[in-house]
């Protein structure tokens, strides 16, 4: 009853599959994308924008696929388009995302490198209810991590991550339950 949109490495969607919750279905925005060769068994596809007349007809045919899979709730685990309302109203309340910050600072593309630039010592992991705008939406669960002396861009999300594959299992695990 999970499904999953990814667009990267796919290490969120493997916290969520090492928890062995009930993911029935893993989509992409990019057959390349290095995370759908986490999928093993489970039905997976990529939906290009190329493909496609438009975003929405995009998210439209990605929506229908998740529902013939039977996915009632969708995690964005490292998700990089913004989804329409075209998907959002086929899945209402029912979309999760997680984001390298203290939501609402820091929310957009480049989130890691943006804290550092800007100087804080903390920073954070957020899950949250996603709406039509860019991480934004309900915020579920935050936790603190601390920005180190000498971080870079890399070292910080790895931080950032590790937290991240405890948290966002927890919640949709909460979700799954409710
Ligand atoms: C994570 O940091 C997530 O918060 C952000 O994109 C990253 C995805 O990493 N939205 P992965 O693909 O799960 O490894």
């Amino acid at each position: 009853m999970i499904g999953v949109l990814v667009s990267g490495t796919g290490t969120n969607l493997q916290a969520l599959l090492d928890a062995e919750l009930p993911v029935t279905a893993i989509a992409a925005n990019r057959s390349t994308a290095p995370a759908l060769r986490r999928a093993g068994e489970i039905p997976a596809a990529a939906f290009e924008l190329a493909d496609y007349e438009s975003r929405a007809a995009r998210d439209i045919a990605m929506a229908a696929w998740l529902q013939a899979h039977d996915v009632k709730l969708v995690v964005l685990a490292g998700y990089m388009h913004v989804l329409t309302p075209a998907f959002l109203d086929r899945f209402p309340d029912a979309v999760v995302n997680v984001h390298p910050s203290l939501l609402p600072r820091f929310p957009g593309g480049h989130p890691v490198e943006d804290q550092l630039a800007a100087g804080v010592t903390e920073s954070g992991a957020t899950v949250h209810l996603v709406d039509e705008d860019v991480d934004s939406g309900p915020i579920l669960a935050q936790e603190r991590v601390p920005v180190l002396p000498g971080d870079t861009p890399e070292s910080l999300h790895e931080r950032i991550k590790a937290v991240e594959h405890r948290l966002l299992p927890k919640v949709v695990s909460e979700l799954c339950a409710r």
